[in-house]
């Protein structure tokens, strides 16, 4: 573990422990039938572009949904949570995050601000820029994964964490149980969680969200085997796999995979292993559950956590939850 140091921002890094994550992972889900590769390995620098990009896309209602409740309630969630740190898991580019500190900051309550993120490039970037345009708050940055690294956010005094964006939607029902129970486990009485999730819609609605026009989720989808090049020195060549977005009306998910163009083996001498795709073949890259609001509360319950507002936006499109810790 290393830690970077600059005048108000602390950046905690293990990048030995992310590489041996994704090698374990990248072997499991090249290697199990149907192929399968968890969605947090999109966000090298390149994907975090990507998916900010797909942020101002017309058909990507999530981001400008979740931005309108914020800026409506973020004064009813800074009165009623009153947290001394604020936690932000998978922060990204940390933009909607001003949000909330402009209305946490008029409170006073509020001491610290703590970034976790997969991505090293969006921690440090969007940490220095909230260090910079917030002075007085003391800033830190985990690169991290927060399915596995909640215990790095280090605590101080009651906390909010917001877990922004859907994102719990990247998580497999079973996970999703772990994460909110391992999170609780990090918290203490009183604190609070303000989570955004993504309800669910016509599918023709969220096809177009996950399948613009312009293609850039197509490219979004296709980096993470640049990011497997990159890292493991495969030679995917990325225009040998199609974008497949499919709703599947049972688990209330969207999918994202990747299908094969044609036969091809593909080399990862990082895993030491060749891996045949057969044409037509298609590799699952994410899940992006939709939720109801029963469903939200009923899981958040079992972990020890208490919804106490949900607002959605004027459409009803998006949720944002605000559960306090019992
Ligand atoms: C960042 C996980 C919330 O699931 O909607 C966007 C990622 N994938 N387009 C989502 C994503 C395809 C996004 N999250």
């Amino acid at each position: 573990m290393t830690a970077v140091h600059s005048p108000r921002l602390d950046v905690h890094l293990n990048a030995a422990e992310l590489d041996a994550a994704l090698r374990a992972e990248a072997r499991r889900g090249l290697t199990t039938t149907p192929k399968d590769l968890p969605p947090k390995w999109f966000y090298d620098r390149r994907g975090s572009a990507l998916f900010e990009a797909i942020t101002a896309l017309a058909e990507y209602y999530p981001a400008r949904r979740e931005r309108e409740i914020l800026a409506d309630r973020a004064g009813d969630i800074a009165a009623l949570s009153r947290p001394q740190t604020l936690v932000e898991l998978g922060s990204g580019s940390a933009t909607k995050t001003r949000i909330l500190l402009d209305a946490l900051v008029g409170v006073r309550t509020l001491s610290r601000y703590v970034a976790l993120d997969i991505c090293e490039e969006a921690v440090h970037d969007a940490g220095m820029a909230i260090a910079r345009a917030y002075p007085g708050l003391a800033v830190t940055g985990v690169v991290g994964d927060f399915g596995r690294h909640l215990h790095r956010t280090a605590r101080h005094g009651r906390q909010l964490v917001a877990f922004l964006g859907g994102t719990i939607g990247n998580l497999m029902p079973d996970e999703r149980h772990s994460f909110y129970s391992r999170l609780r486990a990090t918290m203490t009485g009183g604190d609070h969680l303000l989570l955004g999730a993504d309800l669910v819609k016509s599918p023709g609605r969220l096809l177009l969200a996950y399948d613009d026009r312009a293609g850039v989720t197509a490219e979004f989808n296709r980096n993470v085997l640049a990011v497997l090049n990159a890292q493991l020195g495969a030679d995917f060549h990325l225009d040998r796999f199609d974008h497949v977005v499919r709703w599947d009306p049972d688990a209330e998910w969207i999918e994202m995979r990747l299908r094969s163009r044609c036969d091809q083996v593909v080399r990862v001498p990082g895993l030491g292993i060749e891996v045949h795709f057969a044409r037509g073949e298609e590799m699952r890259t994410e899940i992006s559950a939709k939720f109801r609001r029963s469903r939200l509360e009923a899981e958040l319950e079992l972990a020890g956590f208490e919804m106490v507002r949900w607002w959605t936006d004027t459409a009803g499109e998006f949720s944002l939850s605000l559960a306090e810790a019992v």
